[in-house]
């Protein structure tokens, strides 16, 4: 049973996005056709009164949106709304809730972004808020009780889903509908939040957050993300490039291999000052400098093993901060 006082609880702000964990439909058995982000933060808290007795929560309403349609200027907005409240001493942590389609890349945006050591967690639901066995509540009792806890500080931004804790730079959503929708491939989880308990496995090794060198910034440099496929053409690159898009990731097979009349285009474009960033559509594993292409030669940067959308997020930030060489840009992703 919990014994303290309401003032020596930790002080937890749940900024809400939108998403499915938002979502309701008019059948408890839909669990697809719903609208996101139609359930407000409050409402959300109330079925979860059981959360007042562990925390002291400052709820927000950021937005009301399904994650599909995130964009950059929603990022700039919440980067910056959880920098100011964790720079104030009545705030020990954040939650963000948001849906569970591009949950990973606001995951990577804000690790690389926020200016605190405080712990910032995310979650979200892949069931709505009106279906049976839905699993919003737990998990946002789940990301509260992980940003409410000492060992959470100084992990960089988290992910808590389904029991677990993943580390947002490595975490991706490998499910369309299981509500175990969440792994972080080859490095596995941080470690779990289970029945009111934290225990973490392992700690993050790669700058975040205090020791990142990104911030949020007003522009966001137009970076795009093609695939290479079986019989794919140059068009979709050479409009990018025609469109003057500063960047171009490619979700290549394979260890980042890239059909050759798409590998042609993107050369091309390498030439005419464009960052190629070469990742894997495969979802697991790295992707090997001249390995499966000659970068060097080329001029392209590798994602190591960040996925083709994520590798966007770093992409943006880092040329976002003036850099635009090959060496550089590839520095910068063998760092983060
Ligand atoms: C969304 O990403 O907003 C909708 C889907 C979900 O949250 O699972």
């Amino acid at each position: 049973m919990n014994t303290s006082t309401s003032s020596s609880l930790p002080s937890i702000a749940v900024l809400a996005t939108g998403g499915t964990i938002a979502g309701a439909a008019v059948d408890v058995m839909n669990t697809s056709g719903y609208q996101a982000g139609v359930v407000g933060v409050d409402q959300l808290l109330a079925a979860v009164p059981a959360l007042s007795t562990v925390v002291r929560i400052a709820p927000d309403q950021v937005a009301s949106v399904d994650s599909k349609d995130m964009a950059m200027p929603l990022w700039t907005t919440l980067a910056q709304r959880i920098n100011t409240l964790l720079a104030a001493d009545d705030i020990d942590g954040v939650v963000v809730t948001h849906g569970t389609d591009t949950l990973e890349e606001t995951a990577h945006l804000l690790h690389l972004t926020i200016r605190s050591d405080k712990p910032v967690v995310l979650t979200a639901a892949m069931r709505p808020s009106s279906a049976l066995s839905a699993d919003g509540p737990l998990n946002l009792v789940n990301a509260v009780i992980v940003a409410g806890h000492a060992r959470s500080r100084g992990q960089g931004v988290l992910v808590a889903f389904n029991n677990r804790i993943h580390s947002a730079r490595d975490v991706v959503k490998t499910s369309t509908y299981a509500v175990d929708a969440f792994q972080s491939p080859e490095i596995g989880v941080l470690g779990w939040v289970q029945d009111g308990r934290v225990e973490f496995q392992r700690e993050v090794v790669r700058p975040h957050t205090l020791t990142s060198a990104f911030s949020i910034g007003a522009t966001w440099p137009h970076v795009e993300v093609v695939t290479s496929y079986a019989g794919v053409s140059r068009i979709a690159v050479d409009a990018l490039v025609g469109a003057g898009v500063r960047g171009i990731v490619v979700a290549g097979t394979g260890n980042g291999s890239i059909h050759t009349t798409l590998q042609q285009a993107l050369t091309d474009a390498a030439s005419q000052g464009v960052a190629v960033v070469r990742s894997s559509r495969v979802g697991s594993g790295h992707v090997m400098r001249n390995g499966a292409a000659a970068d060097d030669a080329l001029g392209f940067v590798t994602a190591g093993s960040l996925n083709p959308y994520k590798a966007r997020v770093l992409l943006m930030l880092a040329l976002a901060t003036g850099e635009s060489s090959a060496a550089g840009l590839q520095k910068i992703f063998d760092t983060y």
